[in-house]
Order: structure tokens, then C-alpha cells, then sequence
């Protein structure tokens, strides 16, 4: 297991590629399951969790190619197991994406019931309503959702009681092989389900209405296979904006989509940045001076998303004022508080609210990461603490963000990578 060492106090400076998104390039390898033929991802982040859902795909029997661009081919002729064991399920929820396919393309799956994780209790209660709905017969037994239909999955009206990035595209991957037109309201309007309705468009997919809240999929015959490249991680882009503005610096990134990030630019805006916006990138200059708090509440897109509330808080910790943060999306995405209290932030939690009186700076301390946001929050404490910080059990940062040292390297970031012996 591996720390991060963070000696703090320097303003970055610089450029950066952005990688392929996670929360995108999941479902569209999950996607794969649905063709026979070979489909083949482009721009693939190089992550943890994508090398979970390769192995998950692998023990399936499905063939998978990584060439030296990161491009990845998977070729599901080969299937020939039908389960998603507990093993990988609870190192990676979002294994729950081959659920729909597997029903759509054979008509069963078992897939372990994800169970709840740091940052809230997480069910799963949507997608199994809606694959229901669409004829499947569910149980959970033992710890499994155990799914089958006869035949074909049949197309329904589809409410969405909660906005779900996930269960909206396990919707849409197996409304894509169902029979008839499934409607899905209240669908999410994530960029990710723009990419993945894409996708499934380009594999002969009939779908519309992706990035409104009702979409409408007409199911085809087969699907086939195509090339796809993944659109950019925006909360990577969004993480890198708050360091270079929580640490008063001048940063350029590069290769991303800013159309994706609106709500976090007007709030990076009143913080005090100034933006340059091009077609692909986005500069970010504090000129030097202390960012101003700023209070935002997270939702689902295209208000502000909970992905960059814990990254924020850390900002807001050394801002000029007091801001405050709701998180309405999931109930309990506050642990990196604490650990910034340590460091002498001044936060307190009240609900589902925090309230940050920010500091003139942070000192650094030993930390620990308690998931993926949270770590890239506590990454950027240290950047703009005092001292050093090591941040503990980085495994969580793994799983999200690609070469996250050395892209902070490259922007003048005194951090490096310890491995740490155990025993
Ligand atoms: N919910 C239910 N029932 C369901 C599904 C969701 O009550 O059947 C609730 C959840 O408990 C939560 C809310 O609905 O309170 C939203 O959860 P959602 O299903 O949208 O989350 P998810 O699909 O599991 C994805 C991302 C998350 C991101 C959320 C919200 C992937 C693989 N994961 O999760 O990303 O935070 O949407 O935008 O797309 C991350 O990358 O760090 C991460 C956690």
C-alpha cells in the first residue's frame, strides 16, 4: 500500500492532458457485452477501476486486447459465465453496469448486491424496479441479484424515482435489445450518458433524448460492434482547476470538454479566477491572490456535482470568508472534513451542510483517504498546507485519477509516491 508524501506551499504552474473519463469509458466496456462482435474504446483512462471491470470482463470469458495507446478491444463472443462475483463487485460498485447487458444479450446474470460504501448507503433499488418492469424476474438471494427473462426483455414506461447515472444506463443498455419503445423519465442528464447513448448509437442502437431527462429507445434486433473514443474525465478537469486556484497558480488543461463543466466554472469564477475557455481547454490564472469562499449545494447535472464538493470544501478552507456546502446526493460524503480539521481547517458539519470559515493556511499533517473525491481533496489540503502531509491508503485515488503525482509534478507540485511495507 502506498502514501503520498506532499511538501505544500508551492502555486502550480503549467499544463496538463486530461485522460478519457471513468465514469464514462465503465459503462461503455460493459456495453460491449451487447454485440458478439469486437467493439474497441479509444482514449481509455489508465485506472484501477478499469483494469477491475477488464478482470470482471475476463472472468466472464470475455476476450479483451490492450494495445500501447491504452485502446482496449473487447470481443464478448467468447462469454461464458454469466456472474459478477462478490470479490470484484465490492472493490468496484460499478460492476452493477453488466446487469442490464447480460439480461438483454442472454437473458441472465447474477451480479453481487453491491453493499454500502464511504459515502452513503448506495441501493440499488432502481435498476432492479426497472428490469422488473421489462419482464425480468429478480431475487437477491445470498447476498446475489439473481436475474432472468424468457426470451427478450420487454420494452416499459420507466419512472426513475431518484435521478441514477448508473441505473439510467443499465436502462438504456438493455432497453437497447428489448422489444419495443422504453421511455425512461426522470432519466439522468449526465455527460457520461450522453457518451454511452452515443456509443450505443455508433453499435445500431436507436436512442434519443440522451442529456434531457426523458429518453426514448427504440430496441433493435442485434447490435455490432465499432470504434469509440471516451469522452474527457471532467472531474479530473475539475479537480486540477480547485488545486491551481487553491493555490493561487496559473494552470492550462488541455485535451477536455469544458461544455461539461459550467457549474463548476462559475464557481471557480467566484472564487476569484480568471478563465480562458478554448474549444479543448481551459486556463485558470489567480494571479496570485487568495480565492474567495464561495457556497454551492451539489445535485445532479447540470447543477453542481457532488463529484467536486469535497475538492471545494478544501478550497473554501483557505478562502477569504466563510462559505457553506449542502450535499443532497448522497448522506454522508463529509469524512474528508475531519481529516481537514486536523490540518487546522475550520469546518463544521450541521446536516448535510458544511460551513468553512476559511483559514490563512493549513498546516500539514498525516492523513488518511477514506475515498476517491475525498482523496483528491485532501491532495489538494496538502498542496496548499504548510510543511508535509502524507495521505494514506491511496488506493481510493488509484481507482480515478491516472499519474495524479506526476501530472501535480509536472505543475511545480513538491509530492511523491511512497510504497509502504506492511507488516
Ligand atoms: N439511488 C437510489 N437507488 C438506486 C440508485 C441510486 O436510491 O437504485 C440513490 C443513491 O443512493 C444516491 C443517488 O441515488 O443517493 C444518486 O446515485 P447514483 O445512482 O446516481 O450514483 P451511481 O450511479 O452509483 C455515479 C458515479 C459516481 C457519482 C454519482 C453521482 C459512476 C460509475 N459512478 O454513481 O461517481 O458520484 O453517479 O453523480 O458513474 C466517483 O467517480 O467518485 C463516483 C462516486
Amino acid at each position: 500500500m502506498d502514501r503520498l508524501h506532499i511538501n505544500g506551499g508551492v502555486s502550480l504552474e503549467g499544463e496538463i492532458r486530461i485522460a478519457g473519463a471513468k465514469n464514462s469509458a465503465l459503462p461503455i466496456l460493459a456495453a460491449g457485452l451487447l454485440t458478439a462482435e469486437p467493439l474497441q474504446v479509444c482514449n481509455m483512462p489508465h485506472l484501477v477501476d478499469i483494469t477491475t471491470m477488464l478482470e470482471l470482463l475476463g472472468c466472464m470469458g470475455v476476450q479483451r486486447v490492450v494495445d500501447e495507446r491504452m485502446n482496449v478491444q473487447i470481443d464478448s463472443s467468447t462469454i461464458r459465465n454469466l456472474k459478477a462475483p462478490y470479490e470484484l463487485v465490492r472493490t468496484m460498485r460499478a460492476s452493477i453496469l453488466v446487469l442490464g447487458p447480460l439480461l438483454a444479450r442472454h437473458g441472465r446474470a447474477e451480479v453481487a448486491l453491491p453493499g454500502g460504501c464511504a459515502i452513503g448507503s448506495r441501493p440499488v433499488n432502481q435498476h432492479v424496479a426497472a428490469l422488473r418492469s421489462m419482464g425480468a424476474s429478480i431475487e437477491v438471494e445470498n447476498g446475489y441479484i439473481r436475474a432472468e427473462v424468457e426470451g427478450r426483455l420487454k420494452a416499459a414506461h420507466v419512472f426513475m424515482d431518484v435521478v441514477t447515472v448508473t441505473g439510467t444506463e443499465n436502462v438504456m443498455m438493455a432497453a437497447s435489445l428489448a422489444d419495443g419503445q422504453t421511455i425512461i423519465e426522470n432519466a439522468a442528464r449526465e455527460p457520461e450518458i450522453v457518451d454511452l447513448a452515443d456509443c450505443l448509437n455508433r453499435m445500431g442502437a436507436d436512442i434519443k433524448g440522451q442529456g434531457s431527462n426523458t429518453m426514448v429507445i427504440n430496441g433493435v434486433e442485434e447490435l455490432h460492434g465499432c470504434s469509440f473514443a471516451v469522452m474527457p474525465d471532467r472531474i479530473e478537469t475539475g479537480t486540477y482547476l480547485i488545486a491551481a486556484a487553491a493555490t493561487r497558480g496559473h494552470v492550462k488543461v488541455k485535451d477536455t470538454c469544458p461544455q461539461t463543466l459550467e457549474a463548476v466554472l462559475r464557481k471557480l469564477e467566484q472564487a476569484g479566477a480568471s478563465l480562458r475557455v478554448g474549444e479543448d481547454s481551459i486556463e485558470l490564472d489567480m494571479r496570485g491572490r487568495r480565492p474567495r469562499s464561495v457556497s454551492l449545494r451539489t445535485s445532479p447535472y447540470p447543477a453542481f456535482p457532488t463529484d467536486m464538493q469535497a475538492q471545494f470544501t478544501a478550497l473554501n478552507a483557505v478562502a477569504a470568508g466563510t462559505g457553506s456546502i449542502t450535499e443532497t446526493v448522497f448522506e454522508n460524503r463529509f469524512m474528508h472534513v475531519h481529516e481537514m480539521n486536523r490540518m487546522g481547517a475550520n469546518i463544521r458539519v450541521e446536516g448535510n451542510t458544511v460551513i468553512v470559515e476559511g483559514v490563512e493556511s493549513l498546516k500539514g499533517a498525516p492523513v488518511m483517504a477514506t475515498d476517491l473525491r475525498a482523496s483528491a481533496s485532501l491532495i489538494i489540503a496538502g498542496l496548499v498546507s504548510q510543511g508535509e502531509t502524507t495521505v494514506d491508503r491511496i488506493y481510493h485515488i488509484d481507482r480515478g485519477y491516472e499519474c495524479i503525482e506526476e501530472k501535480l509534478q509536472s505543475l511545480g507540485a513538491r509530492i511523491s509516491r511512497v510504497p509502504v511495507r506492511s507488516g
